[in-house]
């Protein structure tokens, strides 16, 4: 039997790694362990409980106001005990969060195999998005085995010399989730809210924006609901306190915004389907708003999912508060616009990606 690892920590991660982990545990040739770090707690919960999974290993490394420092130390040494338990195979990790990177550190450094789900995803600017691009880039340093979601990722990986056998191109595991939890009769009391008016959907919290460019996204977005009475806002804040200060220092007192807390992820994918347009600085929703044909504009001035803009679904609009403010209004404002951005399309795989790996495992 082969024992495969999977190790993640945060709420994109487990929302890409959960379906994965049912898809491996389904079948009898593996051998599967969980490994959450916790560097999410109350967000990775949502998560686990809503795809039934139930980590063998949890490090429940999170604490408020976390730095970088805590993350990477306390993953790195908490993996070495949980390896040398485990003795796995082969350990996944996913995408780019500092919880996949220090993992993938420890395997490095015990010579375990490692693959990257949703590899080779890539800005080259190593300041946007902060730290993930050097994540994603270190842990393609040491990764055995790639899971590349598009021929795209995969062309970054074969640039920077990797081995084309190594590669495998498999969609998404993201996109996997979304064909069961979008539903038409899905029904919820912020929704009803929101009924009789265009509804915009907000997500941010992305590190290198806390402080002023938050300011200037949220001073943006208050500018436009001000202005427009048939717009209804709806922002899940995600629980970093920092991007909890600012969003009520800047949206608070407007009638037609709701701040509410973080929704499960069948939730959140019926709230994206309900949409009129999205504002996020997010990188999955990047990817799950093309397959439901709905507009983006991506708070940030890079990204790494450039597949989505090339479709039209998404457009890059950065963080200042003038640029989103007069992108946001054409969209609004301009039929024409906002039919252009709105066609449904799947450049991030057909829903099989975990069926895919699973098999790749399973050759190996
Ligand atoms: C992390 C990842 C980022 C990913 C994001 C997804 C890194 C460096 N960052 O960023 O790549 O896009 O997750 O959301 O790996 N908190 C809670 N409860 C939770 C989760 C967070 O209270 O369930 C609060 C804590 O105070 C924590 C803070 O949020 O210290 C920040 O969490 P952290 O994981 O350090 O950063 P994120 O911005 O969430
Ligand atoms: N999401 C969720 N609940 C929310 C907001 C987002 O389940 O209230 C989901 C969303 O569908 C996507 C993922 O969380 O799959 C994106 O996570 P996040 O934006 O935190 O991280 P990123 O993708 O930027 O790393």
């Amino acid at each position: 039997m082969k024992k495969i690892m999977l190790v993640f920590g945060t709420r994109p991660e487990a929302i890409k790694m959960c379906p994965l982990v049912n898809e491996l545990k389904a079948r009898p040739e593996f051998d599967v362990g969980v490994c959450v770090t916790g560097q999410h707690r109350e967000m990775l919960e949502q998560v686990l409980r809503v795809f039934g999974v139930e980590p063998d290993y949890d490090m429940s490394i999170m604490k408020s106001g976390q730095t970088l420092f805590d993350i990477t130390s306390l993953v790195l040494l908490g993996m070495k005990e949980i390896l040398e338990d485990f003795e796995p195979d082969i350990v996944l990790v996913h995408g780019d969060t500092t919880t996949s990177f220090a993992a993938a550190l420890a395997c490095f450094y015990l010579q375990i195999p490692i693959g990257h789900v949703e590899a080779g995803l890539r800005t080259y600017n190593l300041k946007s998005p902060f730290p993930e691009e050097f994540n994603r880039q270190a842990v393609d340093l040491i990764t055995n085995l790639y899971f590349a979601p598009t021929e795209q990722s995969r062309q970054n990986l074969l640039k920077e010399g990797r081995d084309p056998q190594s590669i495998f191109v498999t969609g998404n595991t993201g996109i996997d989730a979304l064909a069961t939890t979008v539903r038409d009769d899905y029904e919820n009391e912020h929704l009803e809210w929101a009924k009789e008016s265009r509804l915009i959907l907000i997500t941010a919290h992305r590190r290198e924006n806390l402080g002023e460019p938050m300011h200037c996204m949220f001073r943006a977005i208050r500018r436009l609901m001000d202005e427009r009475d048939d717009l209804k806002a709806i922002y899940p804040i995600h629980m970093n306190p920092l991007v909890r200060e600012a969003a009520h220092a800047e949206l608070d007192g407007c009638d037609r915004i709701k701040l509410i807390e973080p929704l499960e992820v069948l939730d959140f994918h019926n709230f994206l389907a309900a949409s009129h347009l999205i504002l996020t600085d997010s990188g999955g929703i990047q990817e799950e708003a093309p397959s439901l044909g709905k507009p983006v504009l991506v708070m940030r001035d890079t990204t790494e999912r450039p597949e989505g803009v090339a479709a039209g679904t998404l457009r890059l609009v950065g963080t200042s508060e003038e640029e989103i403010y007069k992108q946001a209004s054409r969209l609004l404002d301009d039929e024409a616009a906002y039919a252009e951005m709105s066609h449904a399309s799947n450049p991030y795989g057909d829903g099989t990606a975990s069926r895919q790996i699973s098999d790749i495992l399973a050759n190996l």
